[in-house]
């Protein structure tokens, strides 16, 4: 295996164990590792005709001292089975989710990037549903699966700024599954994420689709802005997914930054008040905005284009500090491997 960490991007590469477990008859039989990276499934299967399949993003990092960590891994499993009973999927317990992460990282321990490579092994737990179903219900069996893959920053240029357009598309409905990590969301982003590609933007600042006045989150990360103040604000609504990296960000700028931080509603025409903006979440850590362009209206951020935000450095120094073993955690954040 000769893996160039250093020039990862965020792609699959295949590596050598996951976890496989099936629910048959009501119940999940005891799960195993496979070197098998194929699913074959029925053409009926209920994941190919009606979608119901969901997922979850977690890392696994080498700390400065060498060990093998993952980050909060209880509030993956708590999501994965909020979003399983919204899409009528069987719940996969929250230790058995765990124990689960923590073999496949093991079997693939030579996977983890070194210390200091800015890379991570990025873990894929799923559900899907597994036999055929013609009628429009939930699938009776499901497989819960997780394969990992090493991986580098979300964006190309890592830490440089993005630029974000606002789109004529939705991502979520009031009452719909943008609060879930639904398969779902994300196929349907696929075209407004083609199209911000097309028109040379990073990604899509969706708003609110009931009054498409107020900043919701990007097709995969949350946003944070930091006000002229140095006041820490996010989005509160109930239709972007509740990160992990975004709850986690809020109480390092509080406890450990000595910053306000509050999460509110902000509009759209407010946004070029504020000085920063990032967006946050497993795979995009904290990657800095610089550009914010909503039908020919431009916002530069005044942290710009070249380097991300004074407090947005900090509070990537202090949250990655704390993944990788540089800056004690608070309890319970940080789950050991090996
Ligand atoms: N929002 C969306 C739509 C996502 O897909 C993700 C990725 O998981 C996030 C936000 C960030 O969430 P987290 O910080 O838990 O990875
Ligand atoms: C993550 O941050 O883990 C995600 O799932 C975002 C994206 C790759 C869908």
């Amino acid at each position: 295996m000769e893996i160039d960490w250093k020039n990862l991007g965020f792609g699959y590469i295949k590596t050598d164990y996951r976890y496989v477990s099936n629910f048959k008859d009501g119940r999940w039989d005891d799960g195993e590792l496979t070197t098998d990276d194929k699913v074959v499934l029925n053409e009926s299967a209920g994941v190919l005709q009606y979608a119901q399949t969901c997922f979850e993003g977690m890392k696994a990092y080498r700390t400065v001292d060498g060990k093998v960590v993952c980050f909060r891994p209880d509030l993956n499993a708590k999501r994965m089975i909020d979003t399983c009973k919204r899409l009528e999927m069987p719940t996969f317990p929250e230790d058995r989710f765990i124990e689960a992460v923590k073999a496949v990282v093991k079997k693939n321990i030579d996977y983890v990037p070194p210390y200091g490579s800015g890379a991570t092994l990025y873990i894929r737990p799923y559900m899907f549903g597994s036999n055929p179903v013609m009628g429009v219900k939930p699938a009776d069996e499901y497989q819960f699966r997780i394969f990992t893959s090493p991986v580098g920053p979300y964006f190309k240029g890592g830490i440089k700024p993005i630029t974000l357009r606002v789109p004529d598309f939705d991502r979520a409905a009031p009452l719909g599954t943008g609060h879930v990590k639904a398969g779902l969301n994300y196929a349907m982003s696929l075209h407004a994420i083609v199209d911000a590609h097309k028109q040379g933007y990073n990604e899509n600042m969706y708003l609110d689709s009931a009054t498409r006045t107020k900043v919701e989150e990007t097709g995969g990360a949350n946003i944070i802005f930091v006000t002229k103040d140095n006041k820490v604000i996010t989005p509160k609504s109930s239709t972007i997914l509740p990160s992990i990296t975004r709850r986690s960000l809020m109480y390092v700028a509080k406890h450990y930054l000595g910053l306000e931080a509050e999460e509110r509603e902000i509009r759209i025409d407010e946004i070029g008040n504020f000085k920063e903006c990032a967006l946050c979440g497993t795979a995009a850590v904290l990657s800095p905005v610089g550009k914010v362009v909503d039908h020919g209206k431009e916002t530069l951020f005044p942290s710009g284009m070249e380097k991300p935000g004074e407090i947005t450095q900090k509070l990537y120094d202090t949250l990655t500090g704390i993944q990788m073993g540089k800056i004690e955690a608070p309890e319970g954040w940080i789950c050991e491997i090996a």
